[in-house]
């Protein structure tokens, strides 16, 4: 009977053992595989833009939302996973085109202003998550040469979009 005991004494210790080390490791291990910051405000970015900007944008982006078809908006919402438009726009102009909305900017004013919704944070996280889209492929950086926006930033490229599709 002691005997039986024993080892029960000697498995329970083992099984604290054990899940003391568990406990110890859990908060390591997923400190390890915690995503960094950069993705966490792509995600937030996402999140928002799945919100607020899929009806005309589309929800691959590519400015063929529900909205943009239905009332055949014109010019039609920009395809942000056009990279060779997209990457020549600095985080900046996108900001502003963003906060203060297109008509702001010398753009339609189909696209709408967003100052009074999101916070500069959120703008800045949904810019992180529209530089995902592009392809070709974003790069930080790749605007910075490039001082003079493309020549008809008034929805010159959203046309040249309809020619491609
Ligand atoms: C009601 C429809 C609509 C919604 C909603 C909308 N947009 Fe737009 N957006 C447009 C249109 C239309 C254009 C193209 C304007 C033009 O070519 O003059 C545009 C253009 C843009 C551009 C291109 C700016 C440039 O310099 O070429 C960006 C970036 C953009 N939108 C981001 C967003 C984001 C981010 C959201 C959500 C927070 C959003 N849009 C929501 C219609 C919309």
């Amino acid at each position: 009977m002691s005997f039986f005991l024993g080892n029960f004494m000697n498995n329970m210790l083992k099984i604290s053992l054990f899940l003391l080390l568990a406990t110890l490791l859990v908060p390591a291990v997923s400190a390890l595989t915690a995503e960094p910051p950069e993705n966490s405000q792509v995600r937030k970015g996402r999140r928002l833009y799945n919100q607020y900007c899929i009806p005309c944008h589309g929800r691959e982006g590519d400015g063929r939302g529900d909205r943009a078809k239905t009332e055949r908006l014109d010019p039609a919402p920009r395809d942000h996973t056009n990279g060779s438009y997209m990457n020549m726009l600095p985080d900046m102009r996108l900001f502003m085109v963003i906060k203060f909305g297109g008509r702001a900017m010398n753009l339609s004013q189909i696209m709408p202003q967003w100052g009074h919704l999101l916070s500069d944070e959120e703008i800045v996280s949904v810019i992180r998550y529209v530089r995902t889209l592009a392809d070709p492929p974003w790069q930080p950086g790749m605007a910075m040469c490039r001082c003079r926006l493309p020549q008809g930033g008034s929805g010159t490229a959203g046309q040249q979009n309809d020619q491609k599709q």
